[in-house]
């Protein structure tokens, strides 16, 4: 019996595993159900009792051996196995997710452009700006409420002021500076105001401004200017119309309600039964504001206005929540998947 162990051990030893297929004979050979190993646990008892003890020993040995061999050849095999080996078809797939284009780049695009169309550049400024292009040179008193550390965030009070630009009508300020009419251009960005957050406030928002100056620009022309882009927005049949209005910096000002798109103009709760429906603010620029930039107001004219990018996403996708616009919660952003 011992030397048919030792036998064994040495049949084992020299046993060749190379690939998957000879792991497997080796396995059925030696620890299958009928194998070797097996039989010789089998022939343990024609064995005299005194010395089952050690001939069993000797027999756990073999088992040992024999599995511990199977175990590393089997670790070494599927370890250098080829990747394409190690592949599982049978697995399901990674879904790649599709990213989506944020709502508030949808519609600032969308805004860029129905302008483009019709001849106006884009321009770009600073968030960070100085008191001069946010408020002096826009008209706005000294002791003009908006200066109000209640809806600035300044950086640097004192004799030269900083804050986070309140509107980018600062960027408009930087073009009439540097340019000659005519001007035909919009600026989009960001703007930051020290509102407390809530589903109607926020303390930053984005905002599309226009500005257009030339010789003999009226207000006829801001009109039909504002008619075609709520046209293009929300739809042929879109209304406009205008209340007067007041900002520092146009005279006159008027406030542009749409009619609502979303009942007709017959009433319903989005438009509180008016059937119309606030998007922007606009006027004839103030002759102070093109002189202060170094226009000629006696030869130039012209119109500006302004609108958040996130009132016209609420009405667009009828989200009125305005801290969706921020969370960036996947559940909100999927939504817009469809957009271009
Ligand atoms: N700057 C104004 C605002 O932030 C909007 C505006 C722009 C109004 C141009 C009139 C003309 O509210």
């Amino acid at each position: 019996m011992k030397s048919k162990i030792d036998a064994i051990l040495a049949e084992i030893e020299s046993f060749n595993i190379k690939d998957l297929k000879s792991l497997e004979e080796y396995r059925i050979h030696f620890l299958g159900s009928k194998g070797i190993v097996k039989n010789m646990f089998g022939e343990l008892k024609t064995v005299p009792g005194e010395q089952k003890r050690e001939v069993g020993q000797l027999l756990n040995n073999l088992r040992i051996v024999a599995e511990d061999k199977l175990n590393s050849a089997k670790e070494t095999l599927e370890s250098s196995a080829s990747d394409a080996e190690k592949i599982d078809l049978s697995r399901p797939g990674d879904v790649d997710e599709i990213g989506a284009h944020h709502p508030l780049s949808l519609v600032r695009r969308e805004i860029i452009d129905i302008f483009n169309r019709i001849g106006y550049t884009v321009s770009e400024g600073p968030e960070i700006e100085d008191d001069w292009h946010n408020f002096s040179a826009l008209n706005f008193p000294p002791e003009h409420p908006a200066r109000d550390m209640q809806d600035t965030f300044f950086i640097e009070k004192g004799e030269k002021e900083i804050a986070l630009r309140t509107h980018t009508s600062s960027v408009q300020v930087r073009v009439m500076e540097n340019s000659k009419p005519p001007i035909r251009t919009i600026s989009p960005g960001r703007v930051y105001r020290n509102e407390a957050i809530s589903a109607r406030a926020h303390c930053f928002f984005h905002q599309v401004e226009g500005l257009y100056i030339d010789k003999n620009v009226s207000f006829a022309d801001l009109k039909q200017t504002l008619l075609y882009f709520a046209k293009e927005l929300f739809g042929e049949k879109a209304q406009i119309r205008l209340r007067p209005s007041y900002f520092p910096f146009t005279e006159p000002s008027a406030e542009v309600d749409v009619s609502c798109t979303i009942c007709n103009a017959k009433g319903c709760n989005v438009c509180k039964n008016s059937g119309w429906l606030e998007i922007l603010g606009c006027g004839m620029v103030d002759p102070s504001v093109l002189e202060a930039c170094g226009i000629d107001s006696k030869e130039y004219s012209g119109f500006a206005f302004g609108m958040g990018v996130e009132r016209i996403a609420q009405l667009k996708y009828k989200v009125n929540d305005l801290r969706l616009y921020s969370e960036n919660d996947v559940r909100f952003l999927k939504q817009f998947t469809a957009g271009f």
